[in-house]
């Protein structure tokens, strides 16, 4: 497949801004970008699409319309996959009960356990593929998707299952994680740690069922030294590792998490300087996650600090339907940007190119030769408009190798 795509006033590759800008996309990637008054000879004849559309009738006075580009958003860590929803406990958080006490009483994630395992695989599936549309509108055309409400071995199954098929029939690029999320109710904590360490993560492992494994490391959680087992258990089994670090508790886990050469550690509420220099030195990307510090009225990570103290930093929604039940990656660069102090330029940077270092591939999250041609059209022709407006995203149209990307049809299931 060849094709040229004109009309784009403003683009972020994310690093530069362009004016007048052409792509050339060729099997899937970008090859070649540019101004469009430098589109080279041998790209002229090629079909070309002028995303704004051509001038026709009167809606259009002027001809077409020239839009704003950006990067394909990649959204580095979601938990798409549950059954049920917490707004009971929503509504209690916000008259003032903890998220940890909630959870220590055995409600919190062991609620949507139970909702979960009450739930068919296909049940699940639809779930899980109706909010992806949802993500897709957004313009997310990469996404990660943990495990981690089964906590049973053959219910963390049950989910990676169902995330290889959202793999599989979704227009985006899933990326698929299992989590150790928190020992079930039942089992020991030792045993636990041992089935995990000695049968899961190879059977998943030898399934290709996930690309990575995380854990929980928090008061309520996992320990440091039950996370270190169960990554080194993972690395050992040639899986890629990340950490949910320093959310509730400082635990160290961020340390370790550069120590291991993770791919990134998330949340980071608690992270300190230390913290961040270790993330730097090590290249793991330190991921912030807006919607659970805000959610949870925990301290929202210092971004900036981080951004200048060389971190490579993320944002991700952690949709979940506890501590964040966020369909935004746009509010969360907005909440970054007036929280975490960076700017709209660096916002847009940490939900495309840095959350794809999260997920270890250079080749997405950037318009540049080589990577893959997804990319966001925005509805207006200031690309960064759609940081501007809160509420309402003025997104036009998404591609996924080039190719203009639908949603699949809901299954009309309640969200
Ligand atoms: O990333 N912190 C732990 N895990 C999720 C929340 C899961 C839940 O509350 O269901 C998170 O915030
Ligand atoms: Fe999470």
């Amino acid at each position: 497949m060849k094709q040229v795509f004109t009309g784009i006033a403003e683009l972020y590759t994310p690093r530069e801004r362009l004016e007048r800008a052409a792509l050339a996309v060729q099997d899937g990637r970008f090859v070649w970008v540019g101004a469009e008054a430098d589109l080279p000879e041998k790209y002229r004849g090629w079909p070309q699409t002028a995303l704004g559309g051509r001038s026709e009738g009167p809606s259009a006075p002027g001809g077409r319309r020239y839009l704003g580009v950006v990067p394909g958003i990649v959204d580095a860590h979601t938990h798409l996959v549950y059954g049920g929803n917490r707004l009971g406990e929503y509504l209690q958080r916000a008259r003032g009960e903890s998220y940890e006490a909630i959870l220590a009483a055995g409600g919190g994630i062991y609620s949507t356990v139970r909702a979960t395992a009450a739930a068919s695989e296909e049940e699940l599936y639809e779930l899980a593929a109706a909010r992806a549309a949802l993500f897709l509108a957004q313009g997310v055309t990469s996404l990660e998707v943990k495990s981690g409400y089964g906590l049973e071995p053959e219910a963390e199954l049950k989910m990676l299952r169902v995330i290889r098929r959202l793999g599989e029939t979704l227009p985006q690029r899933v990326f698929p994680t299992l989590l150790a999320h928190v020992v079930p109710k039942g089992w020991e904590r030792e045993k636990y740690v041992a089935m995990f360490t000695a049968e899961l993560i190879p059977e998943v492992a030898r399934s290709g069922l996930a690309e990575a494994v995380d854990v929980f490391c928090d008061q309520g959680a996992f320990t440091l030294e039950e996370t270190r087992r169960i990554l080194e258990a993972a690395l050992s089994q040639g899986l890629k590792v990340k950490v949910h670090a320093e959310q509730i508790a400082h635990t160290g886990a961020t340390k370790l998490a550069a120590e291991l050469g993770a791919l990134s550690a998330d949340h980071l509420e608690q992270s300190t300087p230390g913290d961040w220099q270790a993330l730097a030195k090590s290249g793991t990307v330190g991921t912030v996650l807006p919607g659970a510090a805000v959610i949870l009225r925990k301290p929202f990570p210092d971004a900036r600090a981080m951004w200048d103290a060389g971190v490579r930093v993320a944002i991700a929604t952690d949709h979940n339907p506890g501590s964040s039940p966020l369909y935004s990656p746009w509010l969360g660069m907005q909440l970054t940007m007036s929280l975490g102090r960076l700017s709209a330029e660096e916002a847009l940077i940490a939900h495309t190119e840095n959350a794809a270092l999260a997920l270890g591939r250079k080749d997405l999250g950037r318009i540049e030769v080589g990577a893959r041609a997804d990319f966001v059209v925005v509805d207006s022709g200031n690309a960064l408009e759609a940081l501007y407006r809160w509420g309402h995203t003025p997104i036009h149209s998404v591609y996924i190798d080039g190719n203009h990307a639908m949603a699949r049809p809901s299954a009309g299931l309640p969200l």
